[in-house]
């Protein structure tokens, strides 16, 4: 598999990255057998960067993480993990917390839990309102400088943030939604990130499966699947989107490949530092999103899609407005 470098001081990995999160909640019900071959299958496909999150179901995907990597030599995967996201018992989520004694608490479970001495990229799930970001990026720096962190990532922070963090310690990559129908980072935060040399781990590159072509009007209904409270996904919305995924359908006919491998192949396209995270929980919808690595997008095939989907084509924000609130990334730039 190609390899991209995440940002100038960065890691070395695999140009598709393997998501984690649905395998452990979020997409409603997962198979933790399939789960586990669908990360063997990504590493034997070549894939090496796996992407968990220490809240995703309270530390259950870190250990089922740590399961599928028992046997795997330790410096054959980059592990990414998102913290300071806080949950309640019944799952909720109350806030965040990236206080410097909080972040180094985060980091101590999640090496306990994932069975290893280091992360590989370390980074805040979310702004944290309370504290500023130099404190908890100077606290990851420590934890780097003891040896507990290879690199320092972010999560859906905006320019400002992302400067201010850079300025305390080199960002490796900033993990951000982005898809052909959500293109928010094209604003300002693609240029800020070019410009200060840091790499984006795209996530959401098929819009959690809305423009994959395998969504439907009655899909999702049979588990608990967070999708159906998020308004891409609902009533006349959801017609709206699911139009769009059509003219994907079409497109994607002419090119010899599916929608899902077009999607994927669009975001890896926009540039070299930018790796595709996909969030396959089975080695059927694996193989398919491996096969975007064989699609060439043309210009001709570029300008097609540029045209179905310009930016803002998309009907509902990509999360619901108590969420999108908590989002520094939608924050415009000031500098
Ligand atoms: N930093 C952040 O704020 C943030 C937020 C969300 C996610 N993430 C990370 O990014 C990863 C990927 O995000 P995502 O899951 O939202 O992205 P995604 O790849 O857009 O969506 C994944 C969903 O698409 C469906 N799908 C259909 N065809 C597929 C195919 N060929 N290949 C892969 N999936 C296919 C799968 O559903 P079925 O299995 O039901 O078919 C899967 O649940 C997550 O696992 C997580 O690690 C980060």
């Amino acid at each position: 598999m190609e390899q991209r470098k995440l940002g100038s001081t960065g890691p070395t990995v695999s140009a598709l990255g393997l998501g984690c999160m649905g395998m452990s909640e979020v997409y409603g019900p997962a198979d933790r057998g399939e789960s586990i071959a669908t990360i063997h299958a990504a590493l034997d496909a070549g894939i090496t960067l796996v992407d968990t999150g220490d809240f995703y179901a309270m530390g259950h995907n870190e250990m089922l993480v740590r399961e599928a990597l028992q046997d795997v030599p330790r410096d054959k995967v980059q592990i990414s993990v998102k913290f300071g996201a806080l949950r309640g018992p019944a799952g909720e989520f109350t806030g965040m917390d990236t206080r410097p004694a909080a972040t180094r608490n985060f980091l101590a479970y999640s090496l306990q839990r994932l069975g290893t001495d280091y992360i590989d990229i370390y980074r805040p799930a979310r702004l944290d309102p309370n504290i500023p970001i130099e404190e908890t990026i100077g606290a990851i720096a420590d934890l780097v400088k003891a040896g507990y962190i290879r690199h320092i990532g972010l999560s859906e922070v905006g320019s400002d943030t992302i400067r201010r963090a850079h300025a305390v310690h080199p960002i490796a990559d900033l993990q951000i939604e982005y898809s052909l129908i959500e293109r928010g980072i094209e604003r300002d935060i693609l240029t800020t990130c070019r410009e200060l040399g840091i790499g984006i781990t795209a996530y959401g590159v098929l819009a959690r499966g809305l423009i994959s072509g395998h969504w439907s009007k009655d899909a999702g209904k049979t588990g608990k699947d967070y999708r159906l409270m998020t308004p891409r996904f609902q009533g006349s919305n959801l017609d709206a989107n699911l139009a769009l995924v059509e003219q994907l359908r079409a497109i994607a006919a002419e090119i010899g490949a599916t929608p899902a491998q077009v999607a994927i192949a669009w975001v890896a396209a926009q540039g070299k530092e930018i790796v595709p995270l996909v969030g396959a929980r089975t080695r059927n919808r694996l193989s398919e999103a491996l096969g975007a690595a064989k699609v060439t997008l043309t210009p001709a095939h570029l300008a097609v899609l540029a045209k179905a989907f310009p930016p803002d084509v998309a009907a509902g924000t990509r999360y619901a407005a108590e969420q999108m609130a908590h989002l520094d990334s939608e924050k415009p730039a000031t500098a």
